[in-house]
């Protein structure tokens, strides 16, 4: 594999599943945005949305992003639903010379994992908050430079072959 790759896709669409799968059939090293940025200050994602605003977030997400990409070690990363939007990132990604992959997962699919996961999504607390978002978000994650359409009973083997094809 010569370049990291990048999963990208709204929230409870798997990212970190199928990132976390790519990179062991890969053999390469997994990161998790999220979880870096909550080993980086201490605090989740959503302490730091709710605790600090979504802003003051975004900047350590980008922060944390330049450092995992800077360190040159990580072949398959899982990006925050958020991530992809930010242009600065997307910019990053270019940068590093990553692919990237949109996991297109149906709202219903998506906002059904949102409502039983445990994970607290303080921008997706409500059905109405989270397909709003969903919609204006959906033109930005078409920007990825590979898009798998997921319908939401594929199996994670599927998903990843499919992936490899097209970034190999
Ligand atoms: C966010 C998604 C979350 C997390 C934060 C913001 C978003 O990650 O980064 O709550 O803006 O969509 P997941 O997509 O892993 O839920």
């Amino acid at each position: 594999m010569t370049r990291p790759i990048v999963i990208t896709g709204f929230m409870g669409c798997g990212k970190s599943l199928v990132a976390r799968a790519l990179a062991q059939n890969l053999n390469v090293s997994f990161v998790d945005l999220d979880e870096s940025i909550t080993a980086r200050t201490g605090r989740t994602p959503a302490q730091l949305i709710t605790e600090d605003g979504e802003w003051p977030f975004r900047h350590i997400e980008t922060d944390t992003l330049r450092e995992v990409l800077h360190s040159g070690e990580t072949g398959v990363i899982a990006l925050g639903g958020g991530a992809w939007i930010v242009p600065a990132n997307r910019e990053l990604i270019d940068q590093y010379h990553c692919s990237s992959v949109w996991l297109d997962v149906p709202f219903e699919v998506c906002w059904s994992r949102i409502e039983t996961g445990a994970e607290d999504r303080p921008l997706g607390r409500t059905k109405a908050q989270a397909a709003a978002l969903y919609e204006r978000r959906q033109p930005v994650y078409q920007l990825a430079k590979i898009h798998i359409s997921v319908r939401g009973h594929e199996d994670l083997e599927e998903l990843i072959s499919r992936i490899k094809s097209l970034t190999s």
